[in-house]
């Protein structure tokens, strides 16, 4: 054994010595509900990609689906009452879990689908503006496009570079401003699908006493933290459940408080949305709770799942898990800021937040050689996937958290989009003639300490070493490597 493995094993067996709270609860868990991931030999660090299921989930689910037959809930027959009634129970789950009497739960196929409504059915005018900070999921700037087309404006809230938290002075002079539009629309995440930080949610209240409507982005939030819609109170917010517990995917929802329920303005109608219409006459009127939004049948064989999801996670205890992932990640930030070149340099950049206030378990990172040149990260995922180890690379559907850290001036990407009518990253890259992207390591549920310590194993085999032509004709343009 060389003496860097030495080392390497030395340390990953100090880390799994250190006591966490709970440990013994989690590592069993591990063993049991998620045994796939040591059967597999797989350390499995994306999610906040996806969450993977619990075994018990698929059992109860498969259980339900072999004991009965559903039908369209559309129907009335009794297999269609049946499904009725498990999607109503789930529903009701839903609005339990997140203490959100006050709001409808709108099924919808994901948090992205959930979006699309609100960008759709807003009034958006010439009288609107849109608020977004830089720090956003692209399902959420897509909205932008909606708020254009019928003549709003929109503006963008600029991030603290080094902690890629908000900028408050700007986001409480943007609140300020607007003050003679009608419909204001304030969207942000509740924690960033890129850089893991946690955004205050005072900043909810302070919107709406300014006369804005809130959209909170809670998809990467509620995984691992407690979102109690009676503390804090925006006006929209959306979630995918497979980023909770795993299974069923294509399933999310849309949280609309219940007084502002008519503000949304459905631009059509389709079935299951209406109480009536008709064709002789040119009217009809929507249904007057969550239908009024899920067009068509919903997806009644799987929202039942999310009934056992949300048991299963309160059998764990939200409280248990934020302490968990909170945990997982110091220890995985303390260990991975030591890893150094002999030349002192350090093997890993850490993005935002270098400790575990205002953060959840996502780490935003990249790779740099002993001379301080980055590693694509195209180079170092094709490695982690030789060795099983997922996590994920790239922007992250966030082009504001990767525009940050890549240093890139509005005006090189406007002359970039302005010379091309299609586009790609590698392309972009090469005219830019800067790396873009990162990695993101993300901690969840079944994350023992054995994951961490593999993936800082894989880190240190990367010390002392120097970018390789390997790597750089992997990206075409070796210009790109010089920063
Ligand atoms: C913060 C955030 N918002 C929105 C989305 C979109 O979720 P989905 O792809 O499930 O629609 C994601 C997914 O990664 C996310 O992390």
């Amino acid at each position: 054994m060389g003496i860097t493995a030495f080392i390497v094993r030395v340390v990953a067996k100090n880390m799994e010595s250190q006591e966490l709270y709970n440990d013994t609860f989690f590592n069993r868990l591990r063993n049991t509900e998620y045994a796939k991931l040591d059967k597999s030999g797989h350390v499995y660090l994306d999610y906040t990609g996806a969450n993977i299921f619990p075994q018990c989930l698929l059992e109860e689910h498969y259980e339900f689906l072999q004991n009965a037959v559903y039908g369209n809930p559309h129907s009335n027959n009794s297999s269609s009452q049946l499904s009725g009634k498990y999607v109503s129970e789930a529903r009701e789950k839903v609005l339990e879990y997140f203490n959100a009497k006050d709001y409808y739960c709108v099924f919808t196929s994901n948090a992205s689908a959930a979006l699309q409504i609100v960008g759709e059915c807003y009034p958006f005018s010439r009288d609107s503006h849109l608020l977004l900070t830089a720090d956003n999921h692209n399902s959420v700037n897509g909205i932008r496009e909606y708020c254009k087309s019928r003549g709003g404006a929109y503006s963008y809230c600029p991030m603290n570079q080094q902690e890629l938290s908000i900028n408050e002075e700007n986001l409480n002079a943007q609140l300020k401003g607007h003050a003679n539009k009608k419909n204001k629309l304030f969207g942000f995440p509740a924690q960033s699908n890129a850089s893991g930080v946690k955004h205050s949610l005072s900043w909810i209240w302070k919107a709406q006493d300014q006369g804005w409507d809130v959209l909170l982005d809670a998809a990467a939030f509620v995984p691992a933290s407690k979102l109690d819609l009676t503390t804090i109170s925006p006006d929209f917010v959306c979630i995918s459940f497979y980023k909770m517990f795993g299974y069923p995917t294509g399933l999310g929802c849309l949280l609309v408080k219940k007084s502002k329920f008519l503000k949304l303005k459905k631009p059509w109608f389709a079935g299951g949305t209406v109480s009536l219409v008709s064709i002789n006459s040119n009217n009809f009127f929507l249904a007057d709770d969550s239908d009024r939004f899920e067009n068509g049948t919903v997806n009644y064989l799987d929202i039942p799942a999310i009934t056992n999801g949300l048991k299963f996670i309160n059998g764990v205890q939200i409280g248990n898990i934020t302490r968990r992932i909170q945990e997982l990640t110091g220890l995985a930030l303390q260990h991975l800021m030591k890893v150094k070149h002999d030349n002192g340099l350090p093997v890993i950049k850490i993005y935002g937040p270098k400790d575990t206030e205002n953060r959840g378990g996502t780490i935003l990172l990249n790779f740099f050689d002993r001379h301080g040149q980055q590693y694509p990260y195209q180079s170092i995922e094709k490695i982690a996937n030789e060795n099983s180890i997922s996590f994920r690379t790239g922007c992250f559907c966030n082009p504001g958290i990767d525009e940050i850290n890549s240093g890139i001036r509005s005006e090189q990407l406007n002359s970039y989009f302005a010379s091309r009518d299609k586009a790609g990253y590698d392309d972009m890259v090469g005219f830019l003639g800067k790396l873009r992207g990162a990695i993101r390591v993300s901690v969840g549920i079944p994350t023992v300490t054995s994951d961490i310590s593999k993936f800082l194993e894989f880190a240190k085999s990367f010390m002392n070493t120097s970018v390789s032509p390997f790597d750089i004709i992997r990206l075409r343009d070796p210009i790109m490597l010089i920063d």
